[in-house]
C-alpha cells in the first residue's frame, strides 16, 4: 500500500483527493495536512507523527515553494498539483530533486483532456504565425495566468519561436486589453468570474481560418486519474517530471 500524505485536505482539490486516494486499491490515507480544520498543521509536524511514502499538495501560490523545499530536503516525495511556481523556483526544485534522488512531479493540469489539449496545442503551433490563449475560472483563484495557460504557452513556444502578436502597429487605449506576453510572445487573457470552474481556449489564427481548441473542467473529479498515475509514478521511479504529459506518451 502507497500510504500519502494530503496537504491543503480540507481545499476543493484537497477533499477529491482524499477521497481518490481512499478509494485506490493500492493507497492509503496517511495524514490530511491544512492550515484550517481537524488536521496536521504543517508537513513536519504529520511526519513527527505519522509515516507516509508521498505527499501530495494543492494549497496556495504563496506556500507551495516553500512546501515543496521541505519535502526534497527531507527525503519525501512530492507530487504537486498547486499553481503559481516561478520558472527559477521549477529549475531549483529539479536541480534539488535530482540532487538528492527524491521523486517530484509537478503538473499545472492533471485533467488528461487539458493535457491533450496542451499537446495538441503545440502540434498546430508549427502550422499557425498568430495564436492566443484565453483562459476561463471561478473567481477564487489566487494566480494570473492559470498555471495551465502558462504550461501551454511554454509547449508551444517548443514548436515556434515566436508568435506574431498582431499585423500592425497596436495602441492598448484600455491598459491591459491585449492581455498578457508569455513565451514566444503569446498573448495570456485571464477571466475570473463564478459559474466557471476551469476552462481554457487556444486560438490560432492565419489569412481566412481561425482553428480553436478548448477544454473545460466540469467537475475537479477530472483530475483525479491523473493525481493517482502521478502518485505511482513518483514511488516508481523517483524522478523529476514538469508536466503529466510526459507520463501519457
Ligand atoms: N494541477 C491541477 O490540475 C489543478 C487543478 C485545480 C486547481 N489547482 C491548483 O491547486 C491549488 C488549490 O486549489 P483549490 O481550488 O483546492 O484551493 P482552495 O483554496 O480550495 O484550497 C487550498 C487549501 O490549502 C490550505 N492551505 C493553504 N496554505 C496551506 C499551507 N501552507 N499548508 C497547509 N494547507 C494550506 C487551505 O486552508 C485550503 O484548505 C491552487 O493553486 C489551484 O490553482 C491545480
Amino acid at each position: 500500500m502507497i500510504k500519502v500524505a494530503v496537504c491543503g485536505a480540507y481545499g476543493k482539490m484537497g477533499q477529491e483527493v482524499c477521497l481518490a486516494v481512499e478509494n485506490a486499491g493500492d493507497m492509503e490515507l496517511a495524514a490530511k495536512i491544512d492550515i484550517q480544520g481537524d488536521a496536521y498543521r504543517t508537513i513536519e509536524e504529520a511526519k513527527k507523527s505519522v509515516d507516509f511514502d508521498v505527499l501530495v499538495d494543492f494549497t496556495q501560490p504563496k506556500s507551495i515553494y516553500e512546501n515543496a523545499l521541505y519535502c526534497l530536503n527531507n527525503g519525501i516525495k512530492v507530487v504537486i498539483g498547486t499553481t503559481g511556481l516561478k520558472d527559477d523556483e521549477i529549475a531549483n526544485l529539479k536541480s534539488l530533486s535530482e540532487k538528492n534522488m527524491t521523486g517530484c512531479l509537478i503538473a499545472p493540469n492533471f485533467s488528461t483532456g487539458a493535457v491533450l489539449m496542451m499537446m495538441f496545442s503545440q502540434m498546430a503551433s508549427k502550422y499557425f504565425d498568430n495564436a492566443e490563449i484565453i483562459e476561463l475560472h471561478h473567481n477564487q483563484k489566487k494566480d494570473a495566468p492559470s498555471g495551465t495557460a502558462i504550461k501551454t504557452a511554454l509547449m508551444m513556444s517548443q514548436a515556434k519561436e515566436s508568435f506574431k502578436k498582431g499585423n500592425c502597429p497596436e495602441t492598448e487605449t484600455v491598459k491591459g486589453s491585449r492581455g498578457g506576453t508569455s513565451y514566444s510572445d503569446i498573448q495570456i487573457h485571464s477571466v475570473r468570474m463564478p459559474g466557471f470552474m476551469a476552462s481554457q481556449e487556444v486560438i490560432f489564427g492565419s489569412a481566412g481560418q481561425t482553428f480553436k481548441i478548448r477544454h473545460d473542467s466540469t467537475d475537479r473529479k477530472c483530475y483525479m486519474d491523473g493525481v493517482l498515475l502521478a502518485v505511482r509514478h513518483v514511488i516508481k521511479e523517483n524522478d523529476f517530471v514538469y508536466g503529466l504529459e510526459n507520463l501519457l506518451k
